[in-house]
């Protein structure tokens, strides 16, 4: 049976909580990982109560030296988490008051577990930002360098995983980086509402104690307070659009990750994944299997699953705080877990990807990949569009059915669709003419590529 004495809250309660009620409504297990943040939030929130006069110096020196001394016998390995101690926030505290005594009792004044746990999972977050941030950021130099070192090397161009048009390597990887800037603005802009302070509401309705909020806030670095306690201990909104970014995030990294591997097959075989990045199979020896985009491609799955439990966590929850939000941290941190893996491996992933490009141009030469050029030429000659989109039709008919690209045909075989095609029809029929005629921004031609290169180093954050 517990000791219902080491409870803080057990002074009204006449039986010992039931045994796997414990365990059933502990969080321990999970939310110890927020230990740093609590206790850089305690620290504050004692510094704030001595500066308003509600603890003396002595009593917040003592309480930030017992910290101190709690986060060593964390990290060390000392400390043993107790299940009957419900959380990380009563756990520290409790090792605290056996540290300092009376002075570590003291350190909840004017504060809840409510408040307490709001503003830990958004310090806590904010720093994981700011990491995913970074693996980001590497990832995106990863495919800036690639599009650099590829700007001219030419593939074909998918529709409906059809070959449309010749484009060069260099642009699609810049393809991807787009969309990599678009999430790295989501999670900047998610961070400004994750980096204000819940810390003063208390319970739920504020507290008696003429707190300075502003104070502490400034101490843990946030960029303002909120401003209702009710919302404030219930809010989740923040770990949610959280998610939202995220699954954003693995979303790009699913689709990245469809493209890697469709290139990696035998079939196509444009890129070489390195063997580090790959493994193989325990029956069929010849096989290197392109694992991390595959589970990259997999974990999407979890993050989305995330995303709408936290949702759903959420909906329809009255205010203000309900014992339902401890159930936000588990998600939130897979989530957190498996970005910032999932970044990490794919930056070195892509920093060290080579692609092969005469298998590229190979295949960006089937297909009648140049076919919308034969039609634009048509059309600098005066052909109305349709017509030489007709044309053009009717060419790469005979193309299939003689088994042979438009470039391989003759003058007198393409006169015969248009007298408007002449012999300088065969510049504009090469991959190379095709890339370099997109000679604009958000084009294709190698040229745009090297600027858009240059371009995207700046955008970097
Ligand atoms: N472990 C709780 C959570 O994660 C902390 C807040 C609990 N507050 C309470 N009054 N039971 O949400």
């Amino acid at each position: 049976m517990t000791d219902q004495n080491s409870k803080p809250w057990a002074g009204r309660f006449t039986e010992p909580t039931d045994a796997f009620v414990e365990a059933f409504t502990a969080s321990i297990g999970f939310d110890q990982r927020l230990y740093r943040h609590d206790i850089a939030g305690s620290r504050a929130h004692a510094q704030m109560l001595s500066h308003i006069g509600v603890l003396t110096e002595a009593e917040c020196q003592q309480i930030l030296q017992g910290l101190d001394q709690v986060q060593a016998e964390i990290e060390s390995g000392q400390l043993q988490w107790s299940v009957a101690l419900e959380d990380v926030h009563m756990n520290i505290e409790a090792r605290l008051t056996a540290l300092i005594g009376d002075a570590g009792k003291k350190l909840h004044t004017g504060r809840s577990r409510n408040d307490q746990v709001a503003t830990d999972i958004r310090l806590y977050l904010r720093d994981e930002i700011d990491a995913i941030q970074a693996e980001l950021t590497r990832l995106q130099i990863a495919l800036i360098d690639l599009a650099e070192r590829e700007f001219d090397a030419i593939m074909p161009g998918f529709t409906h995983l059809q070959v449309a048009q010749p484009v060069t390597f260099g642009h699609h990887m810049l393809a991807w980086f787009e969309m990599l800037v678009r999430d790295g603005q989501r999670l900047a802009d998610c961070r400004q509402r994750v980096n204000i302070m819940p810390l003063g509401s208390a319970a739920l309705a504020g507290t008696s104690y003429p707190i300075d909020r502003e104070y502490t806030a400034k101490l843990l670095g946030f960029d303002g307070i909120t401003e209702n306690s009710l919302d404030a201990v219930s809010d989740r909104d923040f770990a949610i659009e959280f998610c939202a970014a995220a699954s954003l995030v693995m979303t790009h990294m699913s689709r990245f990750s469809e493209e890697l591997i469709i290139w990696a097959s035998a079939q196509f075989d444009f890129v070489d994944i390195p063997d580090s990045f790959c493994t193989g199979s325990s029956i069929m020896p010849q096989k290197k299997n392109p694992d991390v985009p595959e589970l990259v491609r997999g974990k999407t799955g979890r993050v989305n699953g995330h995303l709408i439990s936290l949702l759903t966590l959420m909906k329809a929850q009255p205010l203000a705080y309900n014992k339902d939000n401890q159930e936000d941290k588990e998600p939130l941190f897979d989530v957190i877990d498996t970005l910032r893996g999932s970044l990490k491996v794919y930056a070195d992933m892509m920093a060290a990807l080579t692609i092969k490009r005469d298998n590229m141009e190979r295949a960006a030469a089937q297909g009648f990949s140049t076919a919308t050029d034969l039609a634009d030429y048509l059309v600098r000659k005066g052909v109305p569009f349709r017509d030489a989109h007709e044309v053009v039709g009717k060419a790469v008919r005979l193309g299939v059915d003689t088994k042979r690209d438009l470039a391989e045909m003759s003058l007198a075989e393409l006169q015969q669709f248009s007298d408007a095609i002449g012999d300088d029809v065969f510049e504009v029929l090469t991959l190379q003419g095709s890339v370099a005629a997109r000679d604009h921004i958000g084009g294709t031609a190698p040229v745009q590529v090297k600027e858009a290169v240059a371009r995207a180093r700046k955008r970097l954050i």
